[in-house]
């Protein structure tokens, strides 16, 4: 099994990517760092503990981080119309029993890498604000890490929160730039290629016609996202951004990336992401382009109610 250390800011699919990582049982997840996005940290913290009890994972630790951009106020309110008032589509859940833990998100990051040199992945689904955080304090966690996957970018289409920057990395532009600029080994699952891998009203009747608690939760939390992106962008489903990138941590052939220097304009289009030539003073990152959406969606649909056994 593969060490993961999954970053979010639950919200529907982070929900469902965590749902994806736990039941596929092809990762280890050594923890989930919180960080504020389409919630606050405190909202993504009690979010994931609960999605983590009705997944009867509560064992995975829970760990929160940042609540506002490394280097400034929030460029970029919470996203509750697309996630629900509280960030898992007004699906009332359970208050927690368990509890986070209270190391610093970052020193938790370290810890680990340390613990396991070249054996971590580290799945990005929301800003990048922890990872920025952790590689300022060591940068020696660029070589320790196996790789990074991060959910964010719009390379070579539109972005989703602005027309031309992807939410993520438009939470915290400074960080996010920081990163791809690091040299950390890094693969970019963004709008390029997740808005390719819907999650359709037919495949939530699949999930509701399983009719076991898990499914039911599955299908409960998905209906307001679906709406959101059929009703705002006329697609056919919602983007299962959050779950490709664990995907793509579970197998790197879902997707055909290329290596691309690309920079996060921090200037009049703040969060775009764009491509820059050779010459500049950069670090090659590879950017997913294409998808086997049908191979994904498969996998996804398989694992997240059925698991590996059946
Ligand atoms: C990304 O932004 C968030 O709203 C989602 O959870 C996903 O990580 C999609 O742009
Ligand atoms: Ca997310």
């Amino acid at each position: 099994m593969k060490k993961v250390i999954i970053d979010v800011d639950t919200g529907i699919d982070d929900a469902l990517a965590i749902a994806y990582a736990i039941r596929s049982e092809a990762l280890d997840i050594l923890g989930i760092t919180t960080c504020f996005g389409n919630v606050s940290v405190e909202e993504a913290t009690r979010n994931t503990l609960q999605v983590l009890e009705v997944l009867q994972a509560a064992d995975i630790p829970v760990v929160p981080g940042y609540a506002k951009p490394l280097e400034r106020d929030h460029l970029k309110g919470k996203a509750l119309h697309v996630h629900g008032e509280n960030g898992l589509g007004n699906v009332e859940l359970p208050v927690p029993e368990s509890r986070a833990r209270t190391i610093a998100a970052e020193d938790f990051i370290l810890d680990n890498l340390r613990s396991f040199p070249k054996q971590v992945t580290y799945i990005a689904l929301g800003s990048l604000t922890n990872l920025a955080a952790a590689i300022q304090k060591d940068p020696a966690i660029i070589e320790l890490v196996d790789k990074v996957v991060v959910m964010g970018g719009a390379v070579r289409v539109p972005g989703n929160v602005k027309p031309h920057a992807e939410a993520n990395i438009y939470t915290d532009p400074e960080a996010a730039d920081f990163v791809f600029q690091s040299g950390i080994p890094l693969t970019l699952v963004g709008l390029d290629v997740t808005l390719k891998t819907l999650l359709t009203p037919e495949d939530v009747k699949v999930w509701e016609e399983l009719d076991t608690p898990h499914s039911r939760f599955l299908a409960d939390i998905s209906k307001f996202y679906i709406d959101f992106y059929m009703r705002e962008n006329g697609l056919a489903g919602c983007g299962l951004h959050d779950p490709l990138a664990v995907g793509v941590a579970i197998d790197q052939e879902f997707v055909k990336t290329e290596p691309l220097y690309v920079r996060v304009d921090l200037g009049e289009e703040i969060g775009k992401t764009y491509e820059v030539g050779r010459g500049e003073e950069q670090s090659l990152i590879d950017v997913a382009l294409e998808v086997d959406a049908e191979k994904f969606k498969d996998h996804f649909m398989q694992m997240i109610v059925h698991g590996p056994g059946v």
